[in-house]
């Protein structure tokens, strides 16, 4: 084989490395397999960001960037790094939609085992904001906040639980001096925080009023917004 000729098999073989791979190929994309657009209109705020934020940040944010790919600013968002995933005006063009929807394979976002996967509504919402332009405030870019434990979550449970839950003969064993006493847990229930899944914590029952068997539910119940933090980190990875 001449020097010419090696060159063009490379990139044959490149090529059919590519299509193996599955590469998305905007052709086989079906729209009519995506859950509908919402007709409401999207506010990044209260729509888009708590989706970011809860589901996504983890792992495309300022600590990691899985597949290269981060969703901290609006330009990395539509990015991607094998072409756009996201195309303002245009849903049905949006590579990262069929990723929430599972319609491209083994792209499921978040991966399967690594959080809820996002509901109907939300992927329409999704849909809308796209359609709608992909609004995303100046203001806001770097600035979905992956939480911090030292500054947010220790300063609740340091204020809420450490007269019972302190270093010396914390009751049921749990201790919330450290981060490592947190996610041990405790005697009778074992871990209370399983990263990635608040749903499936039992840490957020019991802070939440929700768990009939704690002892002293109202010593346990966190007014909602520290609730809704305790969720966060622990949707984010419990990091
Ligand atoms: C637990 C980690 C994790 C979470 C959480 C996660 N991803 Fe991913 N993401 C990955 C990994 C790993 C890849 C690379 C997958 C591959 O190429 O096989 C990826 C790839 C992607 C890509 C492709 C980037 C490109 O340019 O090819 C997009 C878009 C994406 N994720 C969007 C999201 C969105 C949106 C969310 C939240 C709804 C999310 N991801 C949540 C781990 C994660
Ligand atoms: C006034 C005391 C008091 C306060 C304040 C308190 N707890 Fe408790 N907690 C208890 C008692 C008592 C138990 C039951 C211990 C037992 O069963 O032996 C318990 C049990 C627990 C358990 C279960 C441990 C296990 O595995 O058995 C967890 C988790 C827990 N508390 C978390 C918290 C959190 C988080 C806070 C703060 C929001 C908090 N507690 C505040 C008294 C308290």
């Amino acid at each position: 084989m001449n020097r010419c000729n090696a060159k063009y098999a490379f990139v044959m073989i490149l090529g059919g490395m590519l299509v193996a791979a599955g590469v998305a190929n905007a052709a086989e994309l079906d729209p009519s397999k995506l859950p509908p657009a919402s007709t409401k209109k999207a506010d990044f705020e209260r729509d888009i960001k708590p989706i970011i934020d809860e589901s996504c940040i983890r792992c495309h944010g300022p600590k990691k960037q899985k597949a290269k790919y981060r969703m901290d600013s609006r330009e990395a968002a539509l990015k991607g790094n094998k072409g756009p995933v996201i195309v303002p005006g245009k849903s049905e063009k949006s590579r990262m939609v069929y990723m929430l929807a599972n319609q491209i394979e083994k792209m499921l976002m978040p991966p399967e085992g690594e959080g809820d996967p996002l509901t109907p509504e939300q992927i329409g919402m999704v849909r809308a904001w796209i359609d709608q332009g992909a609004q995303w405030p100046e203001d806001k870019n770097n600035v979905v906040a992956q939480v911090d434990f030292a500054k947010e979550v220790d300063p609740i449970l340091r204020t809420a639980c450490v007269e019972c839950h302190g270093a010396k003969e914390p009751k049921g064993g749990f201790g919330v001096e450290t981060k490592e006493a947190v996610l041990k847990g405790g005697k009778g229930y074992g871990k209370v925080v399983i990263a990635g899944e608040s749903k499936k914590s039992p840490l957020i029952a019991i802070v939440s009023g929700k768990d009939e068997d704690i002892a002293q539910p109202e010593k346990h119940k966190l007014p909602a917004e520290q609730v809704e933090l305790l969720k966060k980190w622990i949707e984010q990875g419990a990091k």
